[in-house]
């Protein structure tokens, strides 16, 4: 059974911690939703952790469409969230109903993820309207760092606190079922998750929204680049460490010889009686 917006509300009102993380092809998708996470988000930091680019900007459509779809396939229980990237939804609603459509019709999203309030208010208004659940994005927002001075937390100071509040209950206004909270101060982070209605997920935000995010990938301990990672990151396994160790036993094992042995060869057939000799 897949997991219904209204249980969302339900694990809200009962404190249940809510599970959300990333996945961006079907082996990953299958093995998260195996393991009973409640949101698996198809993130546009697949530029980053996937395709190899140093932002989220430069995700496509057509790229986040493929990548939905293969999560999606893999996906029976939990809530599958597009994220929209830069460009395809900021330049008027009617680009916005479209793209977010392309996500659910083509990619199998249940719902999808957008960043901002502000201009995206009418945004998220008109794919809602349309019909499908819209997830926001508040605090920092990797598609607008560059405005915003870099990859920095927001709303530390009273003010930028309180211009996050009003953002929060815009986008629970507009229509979102929920909000990424991302490096926002604990504090403010909790006291946005009190004070709506929606659930709040938080990635570097503190213990005290409804649910936590992480980067796959991040939390697998794959590396794209040698950066610094963020310290809100944490590691349950060395996944590239498994990975190197693989392909050093088996370039060994094919140098040595070792591999293929007996047991990995199609022998050929016996010979049929009678047949050609
Ligand atoms: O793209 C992404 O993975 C995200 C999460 C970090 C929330 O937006």
């Amino acid at each position: 059974m897949k997991l219904s917006l209204p249980d969302l509300r339900t694990m809200k009102s009962q404190r249940r911690p809510i599970v959300m993380i990333t996945a961006y092809d079907h082996p990953t998708g299958r093995i998260v939703d195996a393991a009973g996470v409640d949101l698996v988000l198809v993130g546009d930091s697949a530029a980053n952790v996937v395709l190899g680019h140093d932002s989220t900007v430069p995700a496509t459509m057509d790229e986040m469409t493929i990548l939905t779809r293969a999560v999606s396939r893999g996906v029976e229980h939990a809530l599958v969230i597009g994220d929209l990237p830069f460009m395809s939804y900021q330049v008027s609603d009617e680009e916005a109903v479209r793209s977010a459509g392309r996500l659910v019709k083509e990619g199998g999203a249940d719902a999808v993820k957008l960043e901002g309030a502000g201009p995206s208010l009418d945004r998220i208004r008109a794919i809602v309207a349309s019909g499908i659940p819209v997830m926001g994005h508040l605090g920092l927002t990797p598609q607008t760092a560059t405005i915003k001075g870099g990859h920095r937390a927001q709303g530390r100071q009273a003010e930028g606190a309180r211009a996050l509040f009003a953002d929060a209950l815009a986008v629970e206004a507009a229509g979102c079922f929920g909000v990424v909270l991302e490096a926002v101060p604990p504090q403010v982070a909790e006291a946005i998750s009190r004070r709506l209605d929606i659930v709040t997920i938080g990635i570097g935000s503190g213990a005290g929204t409804d649910g936590q995010v992480l980067v796959l990938h991040d939390m697998l301990g794959i590396r794209s680049s040698d950066g610094p990672q963020p310290r809100f990151v944490k590691h349950y396994a060395d996944m590239a460490g498994v990975v190197r160790e693989a392909a050093l036993a088996y370039a060994e094992d094919v140098r040595a010889r070792r591999f293929p042995g007996p047991e990995h060869i199609y022998r050929a057939a016996a010979p049929k009686p009678g047949g050609p000799a």
